[in-house]
């Protein structure tokens, strides 16, 4: 047996008004709940049993995968009252493990699409009698990860989280937010508190002479926690840059889900998703997307790398690009929206009425119905 650890309990931020009610990683990403093709995939590489260590919105996650038997998993769900960090929730978690102590556990963030080979990640870990394995990727800016530098032999020689100055980075290979551990390193993680795994438990290992290895690799790589990288995992998955065994259709330029209706002038291209009981209308152009389901983009607009809300509405002619709308909200014939803007659940907007304010606009949990305020908000994606 192989058993995981899936870090789902973040609160999303960056990606609201999308997360004010779904937790990040149950946004419908190509068609599924994004986690459908991580647990997919983490099946596919014989993973058999998963804890997740849920807090925000943690119902929902069970509401969604049940037992796991549907992906042909073991799935249980611990829940924190409050937030105890990524450490704190992994040590939680550790107390519903089965491994025994010289075993590997998989533990991964919730929010990352990821074409890694995981059965090569831990059997690598089993070989090499590490304590701890860790994929890491070479990104051109490594300011919004952990830093990992690595010596000739891959062992980690720092870890560094979110590097703040110029002189810190002194790498460009991160942390990927996957990793093996031996069961008997996990149970050493102090109980009961909120800890940081990135803050505090790689670099104690390190200080503590423990065996800490990296493996660097090519592999599909994208944290989905802006709605920049949001839209572009969809777009990718649909267009089988990065395999998932839960895409719920054919490979191609647009995934129509059934119920959807899309008017046979519309042109749908670049992984667009248009999910059920959503509708495009006459003319209308839309790439790279994701419409939820029962959104709606009136004839002729033009919708590029943006995301549409639950039941919400583009007008006519309208203009959208890097885009998010919020479930409900109403965008008015003719509105041309900038790059970054996004629009409040339930928002309306009228024609030609952007105006826009320093922070984004959360919804009203559940209730997406305050009606007629014309508020939007630019933020950067
Ligand atoms: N249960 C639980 N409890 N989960 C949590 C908590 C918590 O208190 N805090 C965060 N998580 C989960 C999130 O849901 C997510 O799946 C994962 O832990 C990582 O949190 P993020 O908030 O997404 O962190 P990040 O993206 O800024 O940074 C992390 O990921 C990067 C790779 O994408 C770090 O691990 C970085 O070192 C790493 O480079
Ligand atoms: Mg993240």
């Amino acid at each position: 047996m192989t058993e995981a650890i899936l870090l789902v309990g973040g609160q999303g931020t960056r990606l609201r008004p999308l997360t004010s009610h779904i937790p990040k990683p149950l946004l419908p990403v190509a068609g599924v709940p994004f986690l459908t093709h991580q647990l997919a995939r983490a099946a596919a590489a014989g993973v058999t049993r998963i804890v997740f260590a849920t807090s925000y919105l943690a119902e929902l996650f069970e509401d969604e995968f049940g037992d796991g038997s549907r992906l042909g998993l073991e799935l249980e769900y611990v829940v924190e009252e409050t937030a105890l960090g990524t450490g704190g929730a992994i040590r939680n978690a550790t107390e519903r493990l089965r491994s025994a102590p010289g075993e590997p556990v998989l533990v991964f963030n919730g929010d990352i699409l990821s074409g890694v080979d995981l059965a090569a990640l831990r059997d690598g870990h089993r070989a090499s009698g590490a304590d701890v394995t860790l994929h890491l990727k070479r990104v051109a800016d490594p300011r919004a990860f952990g830093l990992v530098p690595t010596d000739a032999e891959g062992r980690v020689q720092a870890f560094l989280e979110k590097p703040q100055t110029p002189e810190e980075i002194t790498t460009d290979q991160i942390n990927a937010g996957c990793y093996v551990f031996t069961r008997s390193v996990l149970d050493r993680i102090p109980a009961g508190r909120v800890v940081s795994v990135e803050r505090e438990t790689f670099p104690e290992l390190l200080a503590s002479g423990a065996h800490v290895r990296g493996v660097v690799d090519d592999a599909y790589w994208l944290d989905l926690g802006t709605p920049a990288a949001f839209v572009q995992g969809s777009a990718d998955l649909v267009r089988g840059e990065v395999a998932s065994p839960a895409l719920p259709g054919p490979v191609g330029d647009a995934l129509v889900l059934p119920g959807a209706h899309v008017h046979p002038s519309a042109v749908l291209s670049g992984g667009t998703v248009v999910a059920t009981g959503a509708v495009v209308g006459e003319g209308a152009v839309v790439e790279g997307s994701v419409l939820l389901a029962g959104a709606e983009i009136a004839a002729r607009a033009s919708v590029h790398r943006s995301v549409v809300g639950r039941r919400a509405r583009v007008g006519e002619g309208c203009v959208l690009d890097s885009v998010v709308i919020g479930d409900a909200a109403r965008v008015a014939e003719g509105n041309e929206l900038p790059p970054g803007l996004r629009i409040a659940c339930g928002a309306h907007l009228p024609a030609h009425g952007v105006r826009t304010s320093a922070s984004p606009v959360p919804c009203a949990a559940q209730g997406i119905a305050h009606s007629g305020v014309p508020h939007a908000s630019s933020a950067a994606h």
